[in-house]
């Protein structure tokens, strides 16, 4: 057996927000009163002292209820968003899915998007325009491949993100909720990639409210609540602490 090789690390890491306290009715109104220095801020923990050690290989899962701090949580691993305190170390190159559209521009058609999205994960306009006929066959958009995003369902742009995205085998590949909006094929398609991924040692960090999928995807999991871990560790009896909880 090989050593365990550790590519996600996390130390005491944490994130605040901060947000108006009340609500602004206008961007004008705003303005002003942030001259005035009448805009009280409310500054709110996202993520409280998370140590987290993901090794290479793994797919692990993050579970919770909305708001708790997933997407934050994903964002800091994508390195979208710095810490407010701690450390993060990551080995290995990283293809993020966060949340639906994310990294896609509604105005550019869904081939303008492969290019845009190809580029920001580093590859060139020649390797795209090589994988472009797999990605299109892969994500089955086709006729509405050259109409702007905007015009897409969730499905669609989710299906397009996942094709470009894992059409290069990703070292670390992070989703957010991504297979929620797919149909059965489409999710057996993504899938069968993951378990080729997986095999080639890709480690996978994904968020889900599907239960069933987690706990037959995932090799370990936590329960993120208001920022905090409150469970880690093997998927079924992380499953279980939150499901009591929820009760
Ligand atoms: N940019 C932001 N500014 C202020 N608050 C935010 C921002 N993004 C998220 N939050 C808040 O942080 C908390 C965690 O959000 P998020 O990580 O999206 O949770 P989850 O993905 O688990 O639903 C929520 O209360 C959310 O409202
Ligand atoms: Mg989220």
């Amino acid at each position: 057996m090989s050593a365990l090789f550790n590519v996600i690390n996390l130390e005491n890491v944490s994130v605040r927000y901060r947000a108006p306290e009340e609500p602004i009715g206008s961007f004008k109104e705003y303005a002003i009163q942030l001259l005035r220095q009448r805009v009280r801020m409310k500054e709110f923990w996202a993520l409280n002292n998370i140590n987290l050690e993901i090794y290479r290989g793994e797919t692990f899962g993050i579970i919770g209820r909305n708001g708790a701090g997933k997407s934050t949580l994903l964002k800091v691993v994508s390195r979208v968003l710095a810490p407010t305190n701690g450390r993060v170390l990551i080995h290995g190159q990283v293809a993020p899915l966060l949340e639906l559209g994310a990294g896609f521009h509604p105005e550019l058609t869904g081939r303008e998007n492969v290019f845009l999205n190809g580029s920001l994960l580093g590859h060139s306009q020649r390797e795209i325009t090589q994988h472009l006929p797999e990605i299109l066959d892969f994500a089955q958009i086709d006729g509405f491949i050259d109409a702007p995003l905007r015009v897409y369902s969730s499905g669609m742009v989710a299906r397009l993100g996942f094709a470009v995205a894992t059409s290069w085998r990703p070292e670390i590949l992070i989703l957010d909720e991504v297979l929620a909006v797919g149909d059965e094929e489409f999710r057996a398609k993504c899938y069968s990639r993951m378990d080729g991924f997986r095999a080639n040692g890709t480690t996978i960090m994904l968020v889900s409210h599907d239960m069933n999928l987690v706990q037959t995807q995932c090799t370990r999991a936590v329960w993120l609540e208001q920022g905090t871990l409150l469970a880690s560790g093997a998927v079924a009896d992380v499953i279980s602490a939150y499901r009591g909880h929820a009760d």
